[in-house]
């Protein structure tokens, strides 16, 4: 895979131009990735922007058009469980339609290279465990997967769409998105792998986020205060763009083969 080198040279080259100033270039980020033994990648919407799924933020961002108290908030569902499912379904309707892109393949590519080798994802589309990653915390929770209001079994579910009112196969209550919503704290077990991995990383790798969400928000400080060298991936800056020790501005599905 480092071989691509020589193919992606020109490309190298015009990125180079698009990193924060007095930085790293592109070439100096993959000697380091070459050598390092722990390697963790935080991901968001932007990685998947590439495969055809919109964003939250930005211009065309899902935020823009739909009012997340009223759809992704355990009040909601409260309030009107049908309606979060109509919205879910019209988004697992979108999502069925879409497939990794070459970052989500680079990555898997990266984590056979890698002795130590983590995704911390906030994306909800299954896409990282669709195109083969194998250590990754979900940690917005996933699309695919609904839990019992009652009994909080987790199961997998591909139904298109799923009929309301869902039932537990278990105890026959209300099934839900296994989704963290607003207001709503992250599972346990996904936190402590996080940390685990953002401590223990030589590089941290944030592709295609805001950096606006906690507490992803915060993972770039934790690593660098643990001596990673962090390294930023995204169309714009962010307020990660000041943390990182360089960030690279292009897409997602051009800017992580070239890295890796
Ligand atoms: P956002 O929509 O907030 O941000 C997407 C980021 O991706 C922006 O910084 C864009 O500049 C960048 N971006 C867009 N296209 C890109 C591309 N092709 N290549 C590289 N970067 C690109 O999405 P997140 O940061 O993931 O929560 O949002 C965090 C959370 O907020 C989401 O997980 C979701 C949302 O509410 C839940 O669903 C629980």
């Amino acid at each position: 895979m480092f071989d691509d080198l020589c193919l992606g040279a020109k490309f190298i080259r015009s990125y180079e131009f698009q990193t924060m100033p007095n930085q790293f270039t592109i070439l100096d980020v993959r000697d380091r990735i070459r050598q390092a033994k722990s390697v963790t990648v935080l991901t968001g919407a932007g990685i998947s922007a590439d495969s055809g799924v919109p964003t939250f933020r930005g211009p065309d961002g899902l935020w823009k058009n739909f009012r997340p108290e009223e759809l992704a908030s355990p009040d909601a569902f409260d309030r009107d469980p049908k309606l979060v499912w109509e919205w879910y379904n019209w988004r697992r309707e979108l999502l069925a339609t879409k497939i990794p892109n070459p970052a989500h393949e680079a990555l898997v590519k990266l984590e056979a290279l890698i002795p130590n080798f983590w995704v911390i994802t906030q994306n909800v589309d299954g896409l990282h465990a669709a195109a083969g990653t194998q250590h990754l915390s979900e940690i917005h929770g996933n699309i695919w997967k609904v839990r019992c209001i009652q009994c909080q079994q987790v199961t997998e579910n591909h139904a298109l769409p799923v009929s309301f009112p869902p039932s537990c196969t278990a105890c026959g209550g209300l099934l839900r998105p296994h989704i963290v919503w607003f207001g709503e704290s992250l599972a346990t077990d996904d936190l402590e792998q996080s940390y685990a991995a953002l401590q223990r990383c030589d590089i941290l790798l944030i592709i295609g986020t805001s950096g606006l969400v906690y507490p992803a928000a915060s993972f770039a400080p934790v690593a660098k205060d643990h001596g990673a060298f962090v390294v930023e991936l995204n169309l714009e800056t962010t307020p990660h763009s000041s943390v990182v020790d360089v960030s690279f501005q292009g897409r997602a599905k051009e800017l992580v083969p070239l890295l890796l």
